[in-house]
């Protein structure tokens, strides 16, 4: 499985953030609770290297719970302050602001040393992949309905403040960045998650990818939403087994793959299968941070 991977919009989204970086405080690094490795930009360490960083694992509502508290654990120990948020309905937004206070506190404590009584509001930069919750983030702290920017690199808008109470001012354009699909795994969480276009890897090799990985990590939640008695050894049977329960058939009563896959990913995808993530700390133990 090759993916299309263009080295030109990643040094043009580089630029763009870097760009940005000039005018902030704090960055706050947004990923997918359900894969905090694969969702993001392998070379944020590089693009964000003077500012404080603030790590939001966002969608935790579909995440493990377990696994997102491994998560923040291993985030934290590598220095990087972390939180699990929710940013659709808002949960664990309220310690964001507390957060960045505590990011450019020595900052501020320079700044009044020389005499500025009433340091400004932090100014914030969202930055991550597309699809990681970045204009719904925005929308929630702005309380307001915002349309969504492009994804495209390219596109440049007029940058405005959107201010967040009194202690946080935010750019309305968030920093998109891309993820690299380093290995086959990436792309497969990737696609998995809904963060990469059905279109770009083969439907029932992600089905097949997901699958497994339920059959493996999650098989009580994944026995109890197919009513499998029993996990089928062969991911043909399991199709098969699946695809019928759910009706998902083409003509000659045959099992649909694509339609069964297709169902098992909204599925996956929605919340619908239980709270899942689909990789670990130690799978990434001695990648960057
Ligand atoms: P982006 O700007 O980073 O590209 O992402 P965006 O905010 O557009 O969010 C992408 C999708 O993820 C949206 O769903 C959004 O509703 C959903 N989302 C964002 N944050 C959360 C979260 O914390 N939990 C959950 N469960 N979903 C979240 P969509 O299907 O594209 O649109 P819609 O369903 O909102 O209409």
């Amino acid at each position: 499985m090759t993916i299309q991977w263009f080295p030109g919009h990643m040094a043009k989204a580089r630029r763009q953030v870097q760009e940005k970086l000039k005018l902030i405080d704090v960055v706050i690094e947004l990923a997918d609770a359900r894969i905090p490795h694969s969702s993001r930009n392998p070379m944020i360490d590089e693009i964000v290297t003077s500012k404080p960083r603030l790590m939001l694992l966002n969608k935790a509502d579909l995440a493990d719970d377990k696994k997102t508290r491994e998560w923040i654990q291993f985030f934290q120990t590598k220095g990087i302050k972390t939180l699990a948020i929710d940013a659709q309905s808002g949960k664990g937004m309220k310690q964001i602001v507390e957060a960045c206070q505590g990011l450019v506190k020595e900052k501020w404590e320079k700044m009044r040393a020389k005499g500025v009584v009433s340091p400004r509001a932090i100014r914030v930069l969202i930055v991550g992949i597309p699809n990681v919750g970045k204009s719904t983030l925005i929308n929630k702290l702005a309380k307001r309905n915002l349309a969504k920017t492009g994804d495209r690199p390219g596109v440049t808008t007029a940058q405005q403040w959107i201010k967040v109470g009194k202690e946080l001012e935010l750019l309305d354009t968030p920093g998109i960045l891309w993820p690299k699909f380093e290995d086959q795994q990436v792309g497969l969480r990737l696609a998995t998650t809904g963060a990469i276009k059905d279109t770009i890897l083969n439907l029932q090799d992600v089905a097949v990818f997901a699958l497994r990985f339920l059959s493996t990590h999650y098989p009580v939640e994944f026995k109890e939403r197919y009513q499998l008695d029993e996990i089928p050894d062969e991911i043909v049977d399991l199709f098969d087994e699946i695809g019928k329960r759910r009706g998902c058939l083409m003509g000659g009563g045959m099992v649909d793959y694509d339609k069964t896959s297709e169902l098992v990913l909204r599925e996956i995808r929605g919340g619908k299968v239980g709270k899942l993530t689909f990789e670990v700390p130690s799978d990434w133990e001695n990648s960057h941070t």
